[in-house]
């Protein structure tokens, strides 16, 4: 069983691209295709956690128009799914610099994490306006002004400072062939496996990530040491 499977989204404007249309087109079909990934997680109890990079900080470098209507996209969708992950029994968090994001996005985050704060099913980490290596900095800003002595300062108290304290990620999936991190989850991804399909987001289908699962259950993991 995966008890932490993240999904480092990505592929939607090529995957437009190659139809004629445009990227905002990718954008709706890479969303119809999580919403389906997540229920199906939710019903079949794969996974524990699932740790989606949708935005990071640096896509807020992308042209006007796309960063506004990802961040419409995410407001609405957020808005939708409210009462129906609620009644699913998902669980949302955030994680990712909120100064970043206007104000009603903000609200449709924190309205969605409080609306599913008692759920106790698959919980569902949305890494948004992220970066992994602002997150540590962060952290540790976090852990100065509480004063915390340098003897008390673990792994696991590290952890407990980022934007959300989760496991380590056992799986990580990014999807359109890209073979790189990209500033997600440097620190939960420490053991994680890889896995890097050619196929573009929006074409991820339940198939799909069922193959990604049935490939992971062949890895040896051995986490540094001799079996
Ligand atoms: C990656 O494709 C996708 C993004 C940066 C956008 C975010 C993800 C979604 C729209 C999925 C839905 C999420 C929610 C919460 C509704 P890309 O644009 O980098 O693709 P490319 O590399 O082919 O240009």
């Amino acid at each position: 069983m995966i008890n932490h499977l993240a999904i480092i989204v990505d592929g939607n404007g090529r995957w437009a691209k190659n139809r004629g249309l445009s990227r905002s087109e990718g954008h709706k079909a890479g969303a119809q295709r999580l919403d389906e990934i997540i229920s199906y997680l939710s019903e079949k109890k794969l996974v524990n956690y699932l740790s989606l990079y949708v935005f990071s900080t640096e896509n807020f470098e992308r042209p006007k128009e796309e960063v506004n209507y990802l961040m419409q996209l995410f407001m609405n969708w957020f808005k939708k799914v409210q009462k129906i992950y609620k009644d699913k029994n998902i669980k949302i968090l955030f994680s990712g610099d909120k100064t970043l994001l206007n104000k009603q996005i903000v609200n449709a985050t924190e309205e969605l994490e409080t609306k599913t704060k008692n759920n106790d099913g698959l919980v569902v980490n949305f890494c948004l306006s992220y970066g992994s290596r602002r997150e540590i900095v962060a952290a540790t800003k976090k852990i100065i002004n509480d004063q915390v002595s340098p003897e008390d300062i673990d792994e696991s108290l590290f952890s407990h400072y980022l934007y959300q304290d989760l496991p380590d990620i056992d799986f990580l999936i990014r999807t359109s062939g890209e073979m790189r991190l990209s500033n997600f989850m440097l620190w939960q991804a420490s053991y994680a496996e890889l896995y890097f399909p050619q196929t573009l987001f929006p074409d991820f289908t339940v198939a799909e990530l069922n193959k990604a699962i049935e490939e992971y259950k062949s890895r040896d993991r051995r986490f540094g040491k001799v079996k």
